[in-house]
């Protein structure tokens, strides 16, 4: 791999001198696992329950008619509802322009951080998030500042504090946490990027290496397994959610097809014709 590599061979000659034992290789030996440990649970928990929920939102029976109208009659028209919708978020944008606009900018700002992180899980780095990096450079404030606005709104709308609970708080300080140790990371405390990258590759390749253990980094790290786990039991189930909403995605054909769930063709099939 052609990053560097804390390999111990490479200093036989006076292992005193490796960097990782002047600086305590015992600690960052036990962070490397803990963290490991962490990651390895996370994603598996968070796998794992997207596709029970997913598998469950599948199967539920939408036993009526309800697309929003006006609807779509056919399916192509669908398909171009829900990416109206997920790209543009075309109803909150009628509802309610402050939200939109806050959540509309953290979303966007979201999806370019995250693209841009792939650096850190690619090896070659592919050449369009390469390119990305530098224009990317303002989407993490794009992001804490849409969340700070969706947070304010929370607080000082009496209408949707007092429909807030606790968890929607504290969904949006985690996400805020993440975001801004990320800035921290990013503009004032520099952390080992090369360091960390091997450490996730190491994790990918089941080949560990040592992870910097610098606070900031293992704060950034840390709510992110955490947001990893809470994940697939939270509202932010939404973002799969979206695309089994009935009101959105179903065709508005009523009059030309009998709609019929799964269920009630068995019921009537067993009571011979139904009626
Ligand atoms: C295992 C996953 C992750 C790793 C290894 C990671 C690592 C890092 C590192 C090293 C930086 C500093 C970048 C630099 O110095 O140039 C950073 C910045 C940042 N991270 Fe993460 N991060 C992860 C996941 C996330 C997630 C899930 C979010 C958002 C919810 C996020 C949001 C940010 C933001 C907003 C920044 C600052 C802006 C930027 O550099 O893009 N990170 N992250």
């Amino acid at each position: 791999m052609p990053f560097e590599r804390y390999s111990l061979d490479a200093f036989r000659g006076d292992p005193k001198k490796h960097p990782l034992i002047e600086r305590g290789w015992e600690r960052r030996q036990v962070i490397t696992i803990i963290f490991a440990l962490l990651f390895y649970s996370a994603t598996a928990i968070l796998l794992l329950g997207l596709a029970v929920r997913i598998r469950t939102y599948a199967k539920t029976p939408a036993p009526l008619k309800i697309p929003t109208t006006p609807a779509p009659t056919s399916k192509g028209g669908v398909v171009l509802r829900l990416l109206r919708e997920v790209v543009l978020f075309k109803s909150l944008f009628k509802a309610n322009k402050w939200i939109w606009l806050f959540g509309w900018v953290f979303h966007f700002a979201l999806l370019i951080v995250l693209l841009r992180h792939l650096r850190y899980f690619t090896e070659p780095v592919w050449f369009w998030v390469a390119m990305m990096q530098d224009l990317a450079v303002y989407a993490g404030f794009a992001m804490v500042a849409g969340l700070i606005g969706l947070w304010v709104r929370r607080m000082v709308v009496p209408r949707v504090r007092y429909i807030s609970a606790p968890s929607d708080h504290l969904m949006l300080v985690l996400i805020i946490g993440i975001g801004v140790s990320g800035l921290v990371m990013k503009y004032i405390m520099h952390t080992d990027i090369i360091a960390l990258k091997a450490f996730f590759l190491g994790l990918m390749y089941f080949d560990w290496q040592p992870l910097p253990e610098d606070p900031v980094l293992l704060i950034h790290l840390g709510l992110v397994a955490l947001l990893m786990i809470i994940f697939p039991f939270s509202k932010l189930l939404h973002a799969p959610g979206i695309f089994f909403s009935p009101t959105l995605n179903q065709v508005d054909n009523p009059r030309e097809k009998r709609h019929l769930a799964e269920w009630a063709a068995r019921l009537e099939a067993s009571e011979g014709g139904g009626g």
